[in-house]
């Protein structure tokens, strides 16, 4: 592992043992409001990882979610942070939570590491490095059919206007694969679908901090990852918000069942 990836999973795990300290004040929220714990847990989180970065390299660049910070830098590289990816879970006190740190140079993503804290499972990739779960290798899935895969997707936040095409997708696709999951963190499904608990995942909403680790993790581990076109993804594309992730194998398939041609790529 090269010294900022290094950092990243140090500072995932350290960060990640912030947010279960949160999480279990969170008994006590009836007092002060569970939003103003969640976001108390966010900004320690970020200002923890800030902190080291700016202590190691203080020349990167950084976009983190929670600050809505985007500093340039002038050495190429940059951080894209998530604090707490899989807000809703955390703030009911369910454990499918993690922190996401991404890694670019010069645009291109080359590193992540996705911690996710409750299961104490860290997920790292580098670019021509592989992709690990807590040290070991892992791949995606060998499914080779859509009607054998559990897919996963996410819901935006503000549902309204988008809601009848999502539940067209997730109707068509619950007649076509063997399962559906909204688990409610999308760098943990794209490390999912990395290490074959899951086939695939798709999203029509996201952001660079949710998937900047996850798609270095995912395509070191052999996945495929696209727009809603089938392109290759863009990070920072017109349509980067639209992600469809999957084993590579039944990624045409899903396209296919997801986006049929006589609908628009909603
Ligand atoms: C959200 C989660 C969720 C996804 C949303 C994201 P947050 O991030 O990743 O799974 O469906 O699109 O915004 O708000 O928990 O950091
Ligand atoms: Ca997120
Ligand atoms: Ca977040």
């Amino acid at each position: 592992m090269d010294g900022r990836i290094k950092l990243a999973a140090e500072m995932a795990k350290e960060a990640g043992k912030i947010l279960l300290s949160f999480q279990q004040k969170l008994h006590g929220y009836i007092l002060k409001g569970p939003v103003d714990i969640v976001s108390e847990a966010d900004k320690a989180s970020e200002a923890y990882i800030i902190e080291q970065i700016r202590k190691v390299y203080p020349f990167d660049g950084l976009i983190a979610e929670e600050t809505a910070k985007v500093e340039e830098g002038t050495s190429g590289y940059k951080w894209i942070i998530d604090p707490l990816d899989g807000t809703t879970n955390f703030v009911h006190g369910h454990p499918h939570f993690c922190v996401s740190i991404g890694l670019m140079h010069e645009g291109v993503p080359i590193g992540g590491v996705v911690y996710a804290p409750f299961y104490d499972e860290l997920f790292t990739g580098q670019v021509d490095q592989g992709a690990f779960l807590n040290g070991r290798p892992i791949q995606v899935s060998t499914t080779k059919t859509l009607s054998r895969s559990l897919v996963a997707s996410g819901f935006p936040y503000e549902r309204e206007g988008v809601l009848p095409a999502i539940l067209a997708k997730i109707q068509r696709l619950l007649l076509s694969a063997q399962g559906f999951r909204r688990a409610g963190s999308a760098a943990l499904d794209l490390c999912y679908v990395a290490c074959g608990r899951l086939d695939a995942y798709w999203e029509g909403t996201i952001h660079i901090w949710d998937v900047a680790a996850g798609i270095v993790i995912l395509s070191q581990a052999g996945g495929k990852i696209s727009g809603y076109d089938g392109m290759d993804y863009q990070p920072f594309g017109l349509a980067n918000q639209r992600i469809v992730s999957s084993n590579g194998r039944i990624h045409q398939q899903l396209l296919d069942t997801l986006f049929p041609v006589d609908e628009d790529l909603k």
